[in-house]
């Protein structure tokens, strides 16, 4: 009998390729770069180094959480696992929530490091796990991160989902205990100012806003639930430039690492979120939908143009790295100037 949480994670795979959108709507159209004729710098001298914590990245954007805890996505972390060793970026798994619940499934994760022993494995598991299982997740894949999403929004529309939303000592306590970076991460609902601020008061170092505008965790549960949907839901949250908007109005020291996802589709919406303080990129859906579609080879081409791509947008602005790219301005448009005096955004 198929494992009612694994069989989730295989409808989220479904689910998340039925409502994929190869357009942002993460708020990247309401910014513009100023065109700068003569940048006085060559393609080859750009460098795309990051890092996330102590973690060095050649690439400044990773395969973001998404799959494992069943047979299909075992298969579909192995190739994922393959196209990152491939490409040289970062990759993080799917909740490994399931397989600490059940450890029979833990090699749907495991298989991510047997396939890439060399690469940068982020874990990922939910909010209310505590510590010592969190080490177990980060032990299960010898991993060099692990991810902590929150997902309020996600777990109230799923009728087997939490209902208790106390997460901030646990969160604190995994920050500050685990042998590996830790990093918290919404999961398509974006972060507010004073999110931010109370993971940065309770000693976070590394933040993903994951914002709204691209795959939609709204949707996927209310296609699941039997019941009644709750599709008034399906527009919650702040979009992903909103909220790398937010993080400008918190007390952010230059030790934190910012990371932007949800939404992002193509290099100029990656250069958009790095020139709004991004750290590093991750995607989600354009990668597993490439994968599902196109295959290993395509996917793999698909991120050396995205490479390609962020160096030539580097290039046009004259900058040299990600760090010259971050201080970069930008035009913003009535709608989102709107947006910034609202919420008095410094
Ligand atoms: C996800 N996401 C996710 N996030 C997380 O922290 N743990 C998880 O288990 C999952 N599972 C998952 C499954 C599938 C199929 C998708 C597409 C996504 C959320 C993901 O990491 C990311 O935050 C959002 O998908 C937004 O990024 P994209 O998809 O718009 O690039």
């Amino acid at each position: 009998m198929v494992n009612r949480q694994s069989h989730r994670k295989d409808e989220h795979v479904s689910l998340a390729i039925k409502f994929y959108d190869p357009q942002s709507h993460a708020g990247f159209d309401h910014l513009r770069f100023i065109h700068q004729g003569i940048p006085e710098i060559n393609l080859n001298e750009v460098n795309l180094n990051s890092h996330i914590d102590k973690i060095k990245l050649d690439f400044p954007f990773y395969i973001e959480a998404m799959t494992g805890g069943s047979e299909y996505t075992k298969k579909l972390n192995q190739s994922l696992a393959k196209i990152a060793k491939e490409t040289g970026i970062a990759m993080a798994t799917g909740s490994q929530s399931v397989a600490l619940k059940d450890y029979s499934l833990s090699d749907s994760f495991s298989i991510v490091r047997e396939t890439n022993p060399n690469g940068n494995i982020f874990s990922n598991i939910g909010a209310s796990l505590d510590v010592k299982n969190a080490q177990k997740a980060v032990d299960m894949m010898d991993s060099n991160a692990l991810e902590i999403h929150i997902n309020t929004p996600q777990e109230i529309i799923m009728p087997e989902g939490d209902r208790e939303f106390n997460w901030i000592d646990n969160i604190k306590e995994i920050s500050q205990n685990l042998n590996v970076p830790v990093i918290v991460k919404e999961v398509g609902f974006g972060m507010s100012a004073e999110t931010v601020q109370l993971l940065i008061d309770n000693g976070v170092k590394n933040i993903n806003i994951s914002g709204k505008g691209g795959t939609n965790f709204s949707k996927i549960e209310n296609y699941r639930r039997k019941e009644q949907e709750l599709d008034y839901l399906s527009d919650w949250g702040q979009t992903t430039v909103e909220s790398l908007l937010e993080v400008k109005k918190a007390k952010v020291s230059n030790d934190v690492t910012i990371i932007a996802s949800g939404g992002i589709r193509t290099p100029l919406d990656a250069a958009k979120a790095i020139a709004l303080g991004a750290d590093a990129i991750g995607m989600a859906a354009p990668i597993l939908y490439s994968l599902i579609k196109n295959g290993e080879d395509e996917t793999i081409k698909f991120i050396n143009d995205f490479k390609d791509g962020l160096i030539n947008i580097m290039t046009m602005l004259g900058c040299n790295n990600i760090d010259d790219l971050k201080q970069v301005k930008m035009l913003v448009d009535s709608q989102l100037q709107n947006y910034i005096n609202q919420r008095n955004i410094p």
